[in-house]
């Protein structure tokens, strides 16, 4: 009872402040109040204990936020740039940083996946072109192809099961580029890609340097050089 008519003194009006200026009665409550409220102990109760009290804590209170708001600061408050928020570092004024020119998304790229395979060398070819292809050839393909694409690579050799076809197979002589590029760019039933390890530039020589391999054991008699052509001929 004494508790709830003190905390009706409290909430209903502070005895101790009389801020409309009336005149204080008992403890500092207004005459007013005391009227109205004739068994409350609010002046008997010790205003000025109360007052101590509530400082007290109002400190307690303060001190337990203060550190509260300190971990937040931790947490939340890091020193990061949000996206577009603006920042002095720069002179453009934005934290956020424009990309490089020419920067290309990860696997953004379309011809990786769609090459058609129609498609041709998408330059011009040169000997060193070949070099090339044949220099990533033997890093990449020939454990399993070998070194001449007859798919006796070391790999074969020590007893890989399913292997590889032999580039030197109808089908595969007839395989536009296009194909091997696909091939290494996308995979094939049991073979990995090589996306990762071959660009899209080094694909095509590569493919290009296949056709060396092909041609190198079965070459239409129309691509020799002349000379060529006529010592075979004149073989018995
Ligand atoms: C670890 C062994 C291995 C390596 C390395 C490898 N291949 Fe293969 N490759 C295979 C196997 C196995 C197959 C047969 C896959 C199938 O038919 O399921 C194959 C098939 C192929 C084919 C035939 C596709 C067809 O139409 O039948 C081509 C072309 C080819 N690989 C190109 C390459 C090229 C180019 C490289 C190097 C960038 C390479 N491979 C590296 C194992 C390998």
């Amino acid at each position: 009872m004494r508790i709830s008519a003190d905390r009706r003194c409290r909430s209903d009006q502070s005895p101790l402040l009389d801020r409309r200026g009336g005149p204080k009665g008992r403890g500092g409550c207004s005459i007013e109040f005391l009227n109205n409220h004739p068994g409350c102990g609010c002046a008997a109760a010790a205003p000025p204990v109360q007052e101590g009290r509530s400082f007290g804590f109002a400190v307690a209170l303060a001190i337990a936020l203060m550190s509260l708001t300190a971990c937040r600061q931790k947490m939340a408050d890091q020193p990061a740039y949000r996206p577009l928020q603006p920042s002095a570092s720069f002179s453009d004024g934005t934290s956020a940083r424009l990309f490089p020119a020419g920067t290309i998304a990860r696997g953004s790229i379309p011809v990786a996946k769609d090459i058609g395979e129609e498609a041709t060398l998408p330059y011009a070819l040169t000997r060193e072109v070949l070099e090339r292809g044949k220099n990533r050839f033997n890093i990449f393909c020939s454990p399993c192809h070998g070194e001449a694409g007859d798919a006796q690579g070391i790999i074969v050799l020590r007893g890989l099961r399913h292997g590889p076809p032999s580039f030197h197979i109808d089908r595969l002589r007839q395989a536009p580029l296009g194909h091997f590029v696909d091939v290494i760019s996308n995979g094939f039933g049991g073979m990995a890609d090589y996306s990762v390890q071959i660009s899209y530039r080094d694909r095509w020589a590569v493919a290009a340097y296949i056709r060396v391999l092909q041609y190198s054991q079965y070459s239409p008699i129309g691509n020799l050089p002349a000379a060529e052509r006529q010592r075979l001929e004149a073989e018995p």
